[in-house]
């Protein structure tokens, strides 16, 4: 018989056996902390395009970092974030390009929707440099950020920007909230395909070929929780 410490490492090393079954899922990210976020190991090494998508429930009015993807050779190569409520901006980051995107189903007070779950994408490709950049199936104007493809191996880092100043974290960037449904492609989505996305109908909508959200390879750094997703406040 095996040695019981031997037998419970056995047993650690198998739950951590990647990757992991997500579908009804979400990741709880429920203190305002920079120890805090969620590492995706992600299966590509070099990027002529992307879509990502995934979707958000929040009632951070501060700015925050919602995905980060970080080469050997760049910090940002990727990065999405919201500023504050009071500049009502998303910005796409791709290489050394930045789009700053405004007006995109925001409500009576301009306000981006609190307390509600939203669906964001973004697609770019290196041909023409463009990237786009969709909240709840609307579309933003397409604009420029890089031409360079995407090199190395990356790491995708979701609720952290991974540009921290004075090399550490920032919790004043942090991500508070939910997330699911994470999903990353190496190729830009139809229009009709990310309106499937939004509208969340699984037996339609695709799933990443540079990561998959049902089937994850991840590690938790901090305090995140992985829960049973809760759905019902789409709207
Ligand atoms: C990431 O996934 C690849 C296979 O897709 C695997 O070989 C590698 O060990 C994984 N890396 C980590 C850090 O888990
Ligand atoms: C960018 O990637 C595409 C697809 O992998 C490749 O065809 C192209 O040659 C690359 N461009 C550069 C400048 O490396
Ligand atoms: C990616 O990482 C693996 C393992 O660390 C290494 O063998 C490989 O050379 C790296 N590739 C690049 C392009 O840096
Ligand atoms: C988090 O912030 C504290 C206080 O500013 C700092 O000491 C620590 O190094 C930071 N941690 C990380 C992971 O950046």
């Amino acid at each position: 018989m095996l040695p019981i410490y031997i037998f419970l490492w056995l047993m650690l090393e198998m739950t951590s056996a990647r990757p992991q079954y997500l579908g009804e899922k979400m990741f709880t990210f429920p203190e305002e902390t920079n120890m805090t976020y969620v590492k995706v190991n992600a299966s590509a090494e070099d990027l002529a395009a992307i879509t990502i998508c995934l979707r958000t429930f929040t009632d951070l009015t501060r700015a925050y970092s919602l995905f980060s993807l970080s080469t050997p050779s760049s910090v940002n190569e990727i990065l999405l974030y919201k500023q504050a409520q009071a500049k009502n901006k998303f910005v796409v980051q791709v290489g050394d390009g930045v789009a700053a995107f405004v007006g995109q189903n925001y409500d009576y007070y301009n306000y981006y929707y609190l307390n509600k779950w939203q669906s964001i994408c973004t697609t770019w490709d290196a041909e023409t440099g463009l990237v786009q950049l969709w909240i709840n199936g609307k579309a933003s104007s397409r604009k420029f950020v890089s031409h360079s493809n995407i090199t190395g191996n990356f790491t995708v880092v979701l609720g952290q920007d991974q540009n921290p100043e004075e090399g550490r974290l920032h919790r004043s960037r942090s991500f508070v909230g939910m997330m699911r449904d994470i999903q990353m492609w190496n190729y830009v989505h139809s229009e009709m395909t990310i309106l499937n996305y939004h509208r969340n109908d699984r037996r339609i909508s695709p799933k990443g070929n540079v990561f998959d959200w049902q089937y994850l390879d991840f590690d938790i750094i901090g305090n995140v929780v992985v829960e049973p997703e809760q759905k019902l406040s789409n709207n």
